[in-house]
C-alpha cells in the first residue's frame, strides 16, 4: 500500500491509510537504534530554513539504521550556478532511497516526483501542503485527547498563508470535526478548503474573536503570522502581533483544552504558557520522530 509511494499532499491519502500510519508510528514511539533501514540512504533537500522537520527527519533515519546526507540551504548547491530542480532531482536520486524536499515554489515536490524513481517526501511547499507536520498533528491530537472523531478544533493566526492549517483542515475533515476558524479577515482559511467541508457537510465558524469561540473548543491549533509569505511587507506591518495568548487565556478556556503549534513560534504564545496542562507544543514537535519514522519505514518498504 505504501512501498516507494510519494507522499506529496494529505489530498492524497484516505482516512484509512492516515489511520495505518497512526498505528505504525504508534510502534516507533520507543527511542532506540535498530537496524530496519540499515543500508538506505535519505536525502533531505532543504531549499528554505527548517529546525524540526529536517532534524526530525535525519533523527529518525538514523533511529532506524539508515545514512543522511542533503543541504539545509540551496546557497551551497548547484542550484546557485543555475541547475535547475529536475536535474538536482536527478541527480540526488543515483545516491539515495528517497528524497524528502522542502521548497517555496508550490508544487515543487510534485515535478520532483515526477523526476524521480525513488519516493519523494514533500516537507513544506510554499503556503500549499506540509503533509507530514499533519500527521503528527494527527498524531498528538489522538494522543492527547484520545480520539479524532467529533473534536471542536479551533485554528487560530494565518490561516491563508500557514500551509499546516490547510493540510490539517483536509485531514480532519474525515473526523466529524467541528471547525473554528480564528483570524483577521485578509488571513481567513481560503475558501477552497472551506468548499471541501461544505462538500462533506461539516460544520464551520469564521471569526477574528478568539473569546467568542474559545470556550468550546477542544483543540487550539496556533499559528505564527507568516512573514515571508506575504508580498508586501507593509501588510505583514497590519497584521504581526495580532494574537498574543498568554495566562489571561486560561480563565475561557475548557480545563483540557489542549493548545499546539506547528513551530516556530514568534510572539503569538508566551512562554507563561509552557508549564500548563495546556501546552502540548513541544510534545507535538517529538512526535515527529515515531511518525517519520513509520513514513520512511513504510515507503521503503519494511513495514507493511
Ligand atoms: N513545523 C515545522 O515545519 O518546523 P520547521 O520549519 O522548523 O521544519
Amino acid at each position: 500500500m505504501f512501498k516507494n509511494r510519494d507522499i506529496l499532499s494529505i489530498h492524497d491519502f484516505s482516512k484509512k491509510e492516515l489511520l495505518h500510519i497512526l498505528a505504525t508510528a504508534k510502534k516507533f514511539e520507543k527511542r532506540d537504534k535498530i537496524d530496519l533501514l540499515k543500508g538506505k540512504i535519505l536525502a533531505t533537500l532543504f531549499f528554505e530554513p527548517s529546525t524540526r522537520t529536517r532534524l526530525s527527519f535525519t533523527s529518525a533515519m538514523e533511529q532506524l539504521g539508515g545514512q543522511v546526507l542533503g543541504f539545509a540551504t540551496p546557497g551551497v548547491t548547484s542550484v546557485k550556478k543555475g541547475e535547475t530542480l529536475w536535474d538536482t532531482i536527478k541527480m540526488t536520486e543515483q545516491y539515495v532511497d528517497v528524497i524528502v524536499m522542502r521548497n517555496p515554489i508550490e508544487g515543487a515536490p510534485r515535478l520532483a516526483s515526477e523526476a524521480a524513481n525513488v519516493p519523494v517526501i514533500n516537507a513544506g511547499d510554499g503556503a500549499n501542503q506540509h503533509p507530514t507536520q499533519t500527521m503528527l498533528d494527527l498524531y498528538t491530537i489522538q494522543k492527547t485527547k484520545g480520539t479524532l472523531d467529533g473534536l471542536n478544533i479551533g485554528m487560530l493566526g494565518d490561516l491563508k498563508y500557514g500551509r499546516t492549517v490547510h493540510s490539517l483542515t483536509t485531514a480532519l475533515s474525515h473526523f466529524k470535526t467541528n471547525f473554528f476558524f480564528i483570524a483577521p479577515n485578509a488571513l481567513q482559511i481560503p475558501d477552497e478548503y472551506l468548499e471541501e467541508l461544505d462538500k462533506k457537510g461539516l460544520k464551520y465558524t469564521k471569526t477574528a474573536k478568539l473569546l467568542d469561540v474559545s470556550k468550546k473548543l477542544d483543540v487550539l491549533y496556533v499559528t505564527r503570522i507568516q512573514q515571508e509569505r506575504f508580498p508586501d511587507p507593509l501588510e505583514y506591518n497590519k497584521y504581526k502581533g495580532v494574537y498574543k495568548l498568554d495566562k489571561s487565556l486560561l480563565e475561557h478556556i475548557k480545563p483540557d483544552l489542549k493548545i499546539m503549534h506547528p513551530l516556530p513560534r514568534v510572539d503569538e504564545i508566551s512562554p507563561e504558557l509552557d508549564e500548563t496542562s495546556h501546552a502540548v507544543y513541544f510534545e507535538q514537535a517529538g512526535n515527529g520522530i515515531p511518525v517519520r519514522k513509520a513514513l520512511l519505514a513504510l515507503v521503503l518498504g519494511k513495514v507493511e
